[in-house]
């Protein structure tokens, strides 16, 4: 369990963190988050994370403004405080606290919820290994580009898949892949690497776009077009990415295998060069 969490401008301990029940984040979901992950007590695409955490405000009105490199010494303390290495930090906002009411009052003060928890990261090394994921509907709502808590839909795809043993559940959207319950999806195609397109289908994933800088660098083909299900089961490759999970290779989808079950060659370059970033071992 982590010691200590940072609230509404307090460090305090973890077990006495506790926010009022009429916090719209808990009533309507009225919140946003980031997950940021550190590595050797780094921050990993720190930048990126606060931009896309300024977006997910803007865009649900939160009025939240906050200095990024203040931030950025509250989230490194609180590595300190915890005494953590690798790990993941979580962020949420929420609107604030007022009587239960859809509508929204303009004037109340967002709750900031911040603590550290440690995590072994999962990247090419001795025991590197290929995961399996299982298809799912995609239950969610319009906005899926904003970052916010409302995660029901994906919450329950992701219980099935660990009901059958899977390590995510992807999801399929009017026969369409969108993205993951938690991270990105990538497929391989002839050497050709395909990934949704960053629209409000789906998550504009940090990672994603540094895998994207990746594969220009070495000269990789990339198109960012939608694929089907089938296209899907049929690819050469699999693999998806996100904060906590890096670049992780999917070699079993429901019952299908992807190719034979084996982590591809791409998949396994771009989770080295990804890993590589931060980690050099
Ligand atoms: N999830 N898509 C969804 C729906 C996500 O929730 C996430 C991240 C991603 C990948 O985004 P990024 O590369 O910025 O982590 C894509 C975090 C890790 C979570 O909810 O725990």
């Amino acid at each position: 369990m982590p010691k200590i969490a940072y609230l509404n401008s307090r460090y305090i301990k973890f077990k006495n963190a506790k926010i009022h029940i009429e916090d719209r984040g808990l009533q309507f979901s009225d919140s946003v988050y980031e997950v940021v992950a550190f590595y050797n007590k780094k921050l990993i695409d720190y930048k990126f994370h606060i931009k896309r955490l300024k977006y997910s405000l803007k865009e649900l009105k939160i009025n939240f403004s906050f200095n990024k490199n203040k931030l950025q010494n509250i989230f490194e303390k609180l590595i300190d405080l915890n005494h953590i290495k690798n790990g993941i930090i979580y962020l949420q906002i929420t609107r604030g606290i007022q009587p239960r009411d859809h509508v929204y009052l303009d004037n109340i003060k967002p709750n900031v919820i911040i603590y550290v928890r440690n995590k072994k990261f999962h990247y090419p090394n001795n025991n590197f290994k290929g995961q399996t994921a299982i298809t799912y509907v995609d239950l969610r709502w319009k906005r899926r580009d904003i970052k916010t808590v409302s995660l029901l839909p994906n919450v329950l795809a992701k219980k099935e898949a660990a009901k059958k043993n899977a390590y995510e559940a992807i999801l399929v959207d009017n026969g369409k892949i969108t993205e993951a319950t938690c991270s990105n999806v990538w497929i391989v195609q002839k050497n050709k690497l395909i990934t949704h397109p960053s629209n409000t289908d789906i998550l504009k994933g940090i990672t994603r776009e540094t895998v994207k800088k990746i594969i220009k660098k070495n000269k990789l083909i990339l198109k960012e077009i939608s694929f089907t299900k089938n296209e899907l089961y049929n690819a050469d490759e699999v693999f998806i990415t996100s904060a906590s999970s890096f670049v992780t290779p999917i070699i079993k989808i429901d019952s299908k295998l992807i190719n034979k079950g084996k982590i591809g060659n791409i998949s396994l370059q771009l989770a080295t060069l990804y890993s590589r970033l931060f980690i050099d071992e």
